[in-house]
């Protein structure tokens, strides 16, 4: 029986995209669409969207429709497109005052209200479509109200009786938290109570903690990190709520869309390769360092990373690790990402201290982050929490070996290389340390000084399969257990 689904996401691949939620959001829509459910993806029209590739029409009864929230007024039409390569529709929130702004996310004062607006249209929406959504399918901290809005705000509309919520927690170090002073933002009213009374009393309001204690069922990226967050290292501050919903949470490792990701058909390679033609990726790793301008023979390994520079990602653990690999072996390295300014300074001084081997590229960049997972001989990831992660799974499929730290979905995507077996696809190291970093990029470099092995770990990345028709699945049950 096909399932009618809203979801509801901050940020959709490949219109708008800051990480990954982007990529899972759309890649997650195209699947259930081909899967044969009724899914509308709700989205806000950005003005970063690029109107031009991606067409917008206008939905008829969904135009010039008022929007109170609280004090504050707001219009907002709908506009559709479709994703690229499939049949799944995005509903386009255009609200020019909201989201007319240069990036996707601000530290504007009224940021909540910017995604407060969003869920609430999106509610509004359904209701003016007259279409009653089985399954509200919400998505970080953004749109974590949803489920405390059917329950409290929708409690009488027919149209959502039936509706049940999941909340999928793809970052819970981004809650959204904002000021108990714009309570009224909420229009609770007399259901103010349903609030979480501790944060209110301290003077804060918790969205990411109102869709966990609200959500009919709460996911998150990995079985790992559904573990993980129950604990005090990693729950942020909303363990105990967690662990009191712990009934309800499950972990659902992210698919790959490898439409996008596969080197045997990516768009922005100018040749093609599999596991059974290695030699290209040693063609386009070639014209790869020449495009970036390093003196580095072909056979030097090349790692890459691409990243958001962010605390999560693990930087600092290079501070002291990487220089002293390049001090002392053979390595180049390339690095693309923004953020933080003292990563961003890090990866500039290294670069300046190896001209010939390192490169850094600031700021945000589709088609040289295909290239990095393309051309290089194994990718950085040493992240101090990290919920899924998504190149790990792109870098196995490009032949491109990850070090991983073992968290979260890094945990449960990449299996250490064990060289009496040969099995496993890359290396992984536990401790949060500098030494551990240096301890995988060593026996990374050691292993690939050994042909026959790292053709090993390379194949067995390469055969591993992430795809979204495994991992749909486990969404499309837990819609299920829920609708029926
Ligand atoms: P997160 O969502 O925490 O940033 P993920 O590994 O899940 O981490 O997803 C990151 C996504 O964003 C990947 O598709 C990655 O290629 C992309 N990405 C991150 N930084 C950049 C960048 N600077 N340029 C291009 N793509 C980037
Ligand atoms: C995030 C997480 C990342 C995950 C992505 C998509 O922002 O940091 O680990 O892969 O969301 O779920």
């Amino acid at each position: 029986m096909s399932l009618a689904i809203c979801l509801l996401a901050a940020e959709v691949a490949p219109l708008s995209k800051t990480g990954g939620l982007a990529d899972v959001a759309g890649a997650l829509a195209k699947y259930l669409t081909g899967a044969g459910h009724d899914v509308r993806l709700f989205t806000p029209l950005y003005a970063s969207i690029d109107r031009a590739r991606f067409p917008v029409q206008p939905v008829d009864e969904l135009q010039h429709v008022p929007l109170q929230i609280g004090p504050h007024h707001y219009v907002f039409s709908v506009g559709t497109t479709r994703l690229p390569g499939s049949e799944a529709r995005v509903y386009l929130i255009d609200c020019p005052v909201l989201y007319g702004r240069p990036v996707i996310y601000t530290t504007d004062p009224d940021e909540h209200l910017r995604f407060l607006a969003f869920t609430r249209a999106v509610l509004a929406a359904c209701q003016r479509m007259g279409w009653p959504p089985q399954i509200l399918h919400c998505n970080d901290w953004h749109t974590a109200f949803g489920p405390l809005f059917v329950k409290a705000l929708l409690a009488g509309d027919p149209l959502f009786a039936r509706t049940r919520s999941v909340l999928t927690i793809h970052n819970i170090g981004y809650q959204g938290i904002f000021s108990s002073a714009a309570i009224a933002d909420l229009e609770l009213g007399p259901k103010s109570y349903l609030l979480h009374q501790d944060d209110l009393r301290t003077g804060k309001i918790n969205p990411l903690r109102h869709g966990i204690l609200y959500a009919d069922a709460i996911t998150t990226v990995s079985p790992t990190h559904a573990s993980e967050i129950c604990t005090d290292q990693y729950g942020m501050g909303l363990q105990d709520s967690l662990r009191m919903r712990g009934e309800a949470l499950t972990g659902i490792l992210n698919g790959v869309d490898y439409q996008v990701w596969d080197p045997r058909i990516d768009r922005y390679l100018p040749q093609h390769y599999g596991a059974d033609t290695l030699s290209i990726k040693a063609g386009l790793k070639s014209a790869f360092i020449e495009r970036l301008g390093l003196s580095l023979p072909v056979t030097t390994p090349l790692a890459g990373m691409v990243s958001r520079l962010a605390a999560q990602k693990g930087i600092e653990l290079m501070f002291e690790s990487l220089p002293q690999v390049l001090e002392w072996r053979d390595l180049g390295f390339v690095a693309l990402g923004s953020g933080e300014p003292q990563y961003e300074r890090f990866l500039a001084e290294l670069e300046r201290r190896f001209p010939e081997r390192v490169v850094f590229r600031r700021g945000y960049d589709d088609e040289l982050s295909h290239w990095i997972e393309a051309a290089c001989d194994m990718f950085l990831m040493p992240s101090l929490y990290e919920p899924c992660g998504l190149n790990q799974m792109y870098s196995l499929r490009y032949g491109t070996v990850p070090i991983v730290r073992r968290t979260g979905g890094l945990a449960d995507s990449v299996e250490g290389y064990d060289p009496d077996s040969r099995a496993g696809t890359g290396i992984v190291f536990s401790d949060f340390d500098s030494e551990a970093l240096e301890w995988a990029l060593n026996t990374a470099l050691d292993l690939h000084a050994q042909p026959e092995e790292w053709r090993q770990i390379v194949r067995n990345g390469m055969a591993k399969d992430f795809s979204w028709e495994r991992q749909g699945e486990k969404y499309v049950a837990i819609y299920r257990q829920l609708a029926a």
